[in-house]
């Protein structure tokens, strides 16, 4: 998979700029508030049809500017793609591949499929559970269609259902439409939580093992926590389905009373234990730190056992947070791949051996 050019117009500070990658190692560099993230999160864009920084996708609009596009070219699996993001201030974004308009966004999505670790992640271990549901999310939504699907999907449900519930204390007969919303979310659900423990289960034999390369000394282990009723999430879709159903009944009052959805796999974890305890709790800065990026390198692995060929990988400032140790560990595992890495100092460019280098300032290559 790579990245051959990248073309944003009017996103975020780029005016108009055209980029052409080598098919190893890109290296993006410049003073602070250049431009080298947003450049990364337009890449990261076109793989997951998300601004990473925001879901606000509007706030990707040059300053008083009412249109943008991001437009990539790729090959993956030998085959060359387009992929183009037309984002508007005053009507919802346009996607097109290979300059046909799609109807959905998840239509688009996971086609270029990307890796991307910026300093944020580091620590993954110690966020709140949404930031460890949007690791698992990104990378599932890339590797199955299907999954981005019915994310999609319940998403919708759950944020109408939040809504029926904020509404019902002034329009009390909204709670009529609870039962259809509650059994329908089950039904998305039940996809959503077969897919992630398939996935985490991987990722953690995976991330294991790219850990133990790093520090032998304590083993990294997980666990996927879901729905409490959920007996096996590895079973066949309609039992699982049935225990959410069971769950959310049980809890119907209680999400009136609290006028929110508290059932379901938006509420979702993955908890993380080093040498058997748990990492968020006991792990130190540096231990966190290993831990993240054993999941990463392992995310990309597992990219590549899906499809033969790596993601691309965008590395965001994240070299310079990480010790020497780890900055050669990350840099010998990229080898096969393509990466977009940004950083501010010079010190990484010796470390590498060949690709290309782009300065970026004020939103212009120079
Ligand atoms: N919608 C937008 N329109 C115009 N400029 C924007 C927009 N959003 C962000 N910017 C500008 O982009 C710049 C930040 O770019 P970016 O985050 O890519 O910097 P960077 O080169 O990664 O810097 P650092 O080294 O500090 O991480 C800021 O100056 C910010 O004001
Ligand atoms: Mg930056």
């Amino acid at each position: 998979m790579h990245l051959n050019a990248l073309k944003l117009h009017n996103f975020r500070n780029y005016e108009q700029q055209s980029f052409e990658f080598d098919p190893g190692v890109n290296l993006i560099c410049g003073e602070n508030g250049q431009g080298k993230t947003n450049l990364l999160e337009a890449a990261a864009a076109l793989s997951t049809m998300r601004l990473f920084r925001t879901a606000q996708k509007k706030e990707g609009l040059r300053f008083e500017t009412d249109d943008a596009s991001i437009e990539g070219s790729f090959c993956a699996q030998q085959r060359d793609f387009t992929l183009e993001m037309r984002l508007f201030r005053a009507k919802p974004m346009e996607v097109y591949k290979n300059g046909v308009r799609q109807k959905r966004q998840s239509d688009a999505a996971g086609i270029f499929k990307t890796v991307l670790f910026c300093p944020d992640d580091l620590l993954l271990v110690r966020q709140g559970a949404a930031a460890r549901r949007r690791f698992l999310d990104t990378a599932l939504c890339q590797l199955r269609p299907n999954y981005a699907r019915c994310l999609e999907e319940y998403g919708r449900l759950h944020e109408h259902k939040t809504r029926i519930l904020r509404d019902s204390e002034e329009h009390p007969s909204l709670l009529s439409l609870w039962e259809d919303f509650s059994l329908r979310m089950a039904k998305f659900g039940a996809h959503i939580i077969r897919y992630r423990a398939y996935y985490i289960r991987k990722l953690l034999d995976s991330a294991a093992a790219v850990h133990a390369g790093i520090a032998p000394q304590e083993t990294l282990s997980g666990e996927y926590k879901t729905v409490s009723d959920v007996s096996d999430p590895f079973a066949p879709v309609p039992q699982i389905e049935q225990e959410l159903i069971r769950h959310v009944f049980r809890h119907k009052q209680a999400e009136i009373a609290a006028k929110s959805c508290l059932s379901g796999p938006h509420k979702d974890d993955l908890l993380l234990s080093l040498g058997g305890r748990s990492a968020a709790s006991y792990g130190s800065q540096g231990q966190v730190r290993t831990c993240t990026l054993s999941l990463k390198l392992a995310e990309r692995e597992l990219f590549f056992g899906e499809d033969g060929e790596y993601p691309v990988l965008l590395l965001d400032d994240v070299l310079s947070e990480l010790d020497k140790k780890r900055q050669d560990f990350v840099l010998n595992r990229i080898s096969g791949g393509q990466v977009l890495i940004t950083c501010c100092e010079d010190g990484i460019l010796d470390k590498l051996h060949a690709g290309r280098v782009f300065p970026i300032e004020n939103g212009k290559i120079i």
